[in-house]
């Protein structure tokens, strides 16, 4: 199958390779040619595990190709457009005009029996009125809605291995269900469940799944709020309820809460729409989401000021950790970036280090010290923070370390480190949302060795804590 993917970001680079590797022939279109340049010479302008890798692959076949030119689509019988659809500079809504600007600059190339598939993420509402607009200038062509639902980190492998298919599709149109099914049949023929529906209803799925996803991060740091005025321990909260097959573990980790390029602004645009079509009261927990997200970033602050004794003024403090997640160069609403400026703004001298985010960081706040290395960056320091796991700072000694820094404070943003590790080195540690957390593994500690097991085992993707 021919296929054109409009817009090479994040989303449309992953997906245009992907396709390749499926088999099909794909060609990627963006107007930026130094993202153009790279991804034709087989390297993504952003780190994905394993996706250089899988462009040299499809590269090297002839069947992937990438262009600056809308009328490299021409020929192609699906169209994917994958442009970004960021927040308005001064609203909360989604700003459409590279959505509108890719579907205009397609039509004259379309031909008759071509299927436009949307994927980016937009307000519902917004492929009805694609798909008039495709109908007056090219009848015979259809329009198709298909989400994406991929995680940065994991983006080759959610594609390529989807949870789910979504087909939002004009009922008039079963032409499209079909050349859909083309396009994706190994996944169909894996047996992975595809979900035909309405156009609305396929766009509302994207928006309500990243919606309860940063409800469910937002509801674990509300508890990790109380557990800090209570003594609390919000990780063995979050196994316990966890095991709760209803509740479930996964999206359960405290800690300086969601960023990225994805859920808060689909939140923010998720409100928007809902207020514009008069269900805004049906959305206004999310305004609440919202704000619980962004205290975790002022009470990581406020902690760090704590172990630096009350004031960050002239503090050295060490943040390890800038990317939103790890696996990733993406320093979009980072809460690990916005809480090394505002230390930086409140006096601090922040040595900040990623084992990728740095020159995306550096570009966006040029004031802090950058360092790839560790050992650097904690070097003299007052406090160390941790506000991104990446394995690597699991397994960092704690006594080595100590040898390093002016300090030995340490605060968890991610409750990714072992509190007992760090306190029998003679660290102080703290976490949020775990105001004793020492204390009680302490205790569990004595226990599992006194009935010769492992440590209590907690849920499937957090820590023991
Ligand atoms: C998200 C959705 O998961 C994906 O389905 C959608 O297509 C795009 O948006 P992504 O932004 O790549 O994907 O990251 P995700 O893994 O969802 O994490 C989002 C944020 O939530 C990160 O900042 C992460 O650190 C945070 N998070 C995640 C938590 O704070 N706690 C958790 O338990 C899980």
């Amino acid at each position: 199958m021919r296929i054109s993917v409009i817009g090479c970001g994040y989303l449309g680079a992953v997906h245009a390779t992907c396709m390749a590797k499926l088999g099909h022939e794909v060609v990627g279109i963006d107007v930026d040619g130094a993202k153009v340049a790279a991804l034709s010479s087989g390297r993504a302008p952003f780190y994905e595990p394993g996706l250089n890798d899988l462009l040299a692959e499809t590269l090297g076949t002839g069947r992937l190709r990438f262009s600056t030119e809308i009328s490299a689509a021409a020929g192609s019988a699906v169209h994917f457009v994958a442009v970004g659809t960021p927040q308005k500079r001064t609203e909360n809504g989604a700003d459409l005009s590279h959505v509108h600007a890719s579907v205009e600059a397609l039509i004259p190339h379309l031909r008759a029996g071509d299927v436009v598939v949307g994927k980016s993420t937009v307000p519902v509402g917004t492929a009805r009125d694609l798909s008039k607009r495709i109908a007056e200038q090219c009848p015979s062509a259809a329009l198709a809605w298909n989400p994406e639902f991929l995680r940065e980190g994991f983006a080759v492998r959610d594609t390529l291995e989807p949870d789910r298919l979504v087909y939002g599709l004009d009922d008039t149109n079963s032409g499209a269900r079909l050349i859909l099914d083309e396009v994706y049949a190994q996944a169909l023929a894996e047996g992975r469940p595809r979900l035909l529906m309405d156009y609305e209803t396929a766009e509302l799925v994207k928006v309500s799944a990243n919606a309860f996803l940063a409800t469910k991060i937002s509801f674990i740091n509300a508890m990790a709020e109380v557990c800090e005025a209570t003594g609390a321990d919000v990780s063995m909260l979050a196994d316990a309820i966890g095991h709760d097959a209803r509740i479930g573990r996964k999206f359960l980790n405290a800690g300086l809460g969601f960023g990225g390029g994805c859920l808060p602004k689909d939140i923010r645009a998720f409100m928007a729409r809902a207020g514009e079509l008069g269900a805004d009261q049906a959305l206004t927990f999310l305004r609440e989401v919202d704000s619980i997200n962004m205290r975790r970033r002022s009470r990581m602050v406020d902690l760090a000021r704590e172990v630096c004794g009350g004031s960050l003024l002239g503090q050295r403090i060490a943040v390890l950790g800038l990317a939103f997640k790890p696996n990733s160069d993406d320093v979009r609403d980072s809460p690990a970036l916005s809480v090394a400026a505002q230390l930086q703004l409140q006096g601090a001298a922040v040595t900040a280090s990623d084992p990728e985010a740095v020159p995306n960081a550096m570009r966006r706040f040029p004031d802090l010290t950058y360092t790839e290395s560790v050992e650097e960056a904690v070097q003299n320091a007052d406090a160390v923070l941790v506000l991104t796991e990446w394995e690597h700072y699991r397994s960092l000694d704690p006594q080595f370390l100590k040898t390093l820094v002016r300090r030995p404070a340490i605060v968890d943003g991610r409750n990714c480190l072992d509190p007992v590790a760090w306190r029998d080195a003679g660290w102080t540690y703290r976490a949020l949302g775990r105001p004793r957390a020492a204390a009680i593994r302490e205790a569990d500690t004595v226990l599992a060795s006194r009935f010769s097991e492992g440590p209590l085992s907690g849920g499937a993707t957090a820590p023991v804590a």
